[in-house]
């Protein structure tokens, strides 16, 4: 039986990451940092008999002497590196604490596989952030990186520590450069979902209004279920290299917002621009949909548009879940959690 070390994995990638590498019959080992709730996030989710399966060891990957004992005691043969402060947004006010866990937590993992677990495949998540302000689309392996965010520029030392040991001591650690993926688990301050939660709440009469910042922003947006797929084929080529995992399509945020109102049975126009755009209901004319600048980002990164086609030769790689489809997985669930919690 395979062992699997999993940092992050009370996340949604964690969630989703899991329950593959449960289905695909590995030892599955993950690192939860300690919460007064006792949490275990996303787990929570699973099945009784998958939870069972997984084997907690609670710590912080800034603690680079517990990092040591988990590595060297486990020796994993696969690390899937996911843990992270990972909302761009809280890393313009708190840069320091985004360094400390993104790029020390980070080197902290690389090291200790280098000293005691050098057979471990390791797997970092890097990001479609590192394009920042695009030098090309759509972005590929080869694109020129340029950061727009503590978090981008946090990432951006993770990818070349990655790449750094990888030539330096000959290991096999991997960067996945995965566009945004969304689920019906992803955490709620992020854009996708913070629209489903406030949809299905003003479609069910709890909530007003959704207030929002930059509705032009594109991203390419797909379904964190299939790009688990991929941080495992990734590791399962021959050689450790870098890939890119995107849908090759983009969408704005406000088009992902139109389809989740279509979805929850309600149709919106726009009206103004700028700061005093706003969504009505064309029925009833009430507003939905208005913007707060509060939710603008001092560097914006206006369009990310990838191109997959390094994973798919290689890794036999595809995204299988469309946009409108990941809309409406995330809107209905959203939905039949309100329904069911009578909110
Ligand atoms: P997420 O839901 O925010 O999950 C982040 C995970 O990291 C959580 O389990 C969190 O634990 C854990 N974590 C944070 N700081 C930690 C620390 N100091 N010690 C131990 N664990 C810590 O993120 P995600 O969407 O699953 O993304 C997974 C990874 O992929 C992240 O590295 C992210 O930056 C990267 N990425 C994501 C996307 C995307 O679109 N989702 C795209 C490209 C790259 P708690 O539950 O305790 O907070
Ligand atoms: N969060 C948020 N909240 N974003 C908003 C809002 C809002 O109210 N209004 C507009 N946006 C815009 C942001 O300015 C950004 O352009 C876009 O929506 C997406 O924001 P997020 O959902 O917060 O994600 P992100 O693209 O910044 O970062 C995510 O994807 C990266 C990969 O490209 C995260 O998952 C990162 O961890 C990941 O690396």
């Amino acid at each position: 039986m395979k062992k699997a070390l999993v940092t992050g994995i009370t996340g949604q990638d964690g969630y989703f990451l899991t329950k593959l590498l449960l289905e695909k019959d590995y030892e599955v080992h993950g690192i939860v940092r300690r919460n007064s709730q006792n949490s275990l996030g996303n787990l929570e989710s699973l099945n009784e008999s998958d939870l069972q399966n997984v084997n907690i060891h609670w710590g912080d990957i800034t603690d680079n002497l517990f990092i040591d004992t988990v590595i060297s005691k486990i020796k994993p043969e696969e690390i899937y590196h996911l843990a992270a402060q990972s909302f761009v947004g809280f890393s313009f006010e708190n840069p320091k604490f985004t360094y400390d866990v993104n790029i020390s937590g980070t080197l902290n993992i690389i090291n200790a596989v280098k000293e005691y677990s050098s057979t471990s495949k390791l797997y970092f998540a890097a990001t479609s952030e590192l394009f920042g302000k695009v030098q090309e689309i759509p972005q590929k392996e080869t694109t020129p990186f340029y950061p727009r965010s503590p978090y981008g520029v946090s990432k951006l030392a993770g990818f070349w520590s990655i790449k750094n040991y990888r030539e330096s001591y000959d290991l096999f650690m991997s960067n996945g450069i995965l566009f945004n993926h969304e689920s019906e688990m992803r955490g709620p301050e992020f854009v996708t979902r913070k629209i489903t939660l406030a949809v299905a709440k003003i479609s069910k009469g709890i909530q007003d209004c959704l207030e929002l910042g930059n509705l032009d922003a594109k991203r390419d947006w797909g379904y964190a279920k299939d790009y688990v797929e991929g941080m495992w084929r990734i590791l399962q080529h021959d050689a450790a290299d870098d890939f890119v995992l995107s849908t090759n399509e983009t969408h704005s945020v406000r088009e992902f917002v139109e389809l989740a109102f279509k979805f929850a049975g309600i149709e919106i126009e726009w009206e103004g621009s700028g700061i005093n755009e706003i969504g009505k209901d064309v029925k009833t004319g009430k507003i939905l949909v208005k913007v707060n600048p509060a939710f603008f980002r001092p560097a914006e990164v206006d369009i990310l548009i990838g191109d997959h086609t390094k994973a798919s030769s290689k890794l036999g790689w595809e995204p299988k879940t469309k946009f409108e489809d990941l809309v409406k997985i995330m809107i209905e669930k959203d939905l039949e959690r309100i329904t069911r919690n009578n909110m």
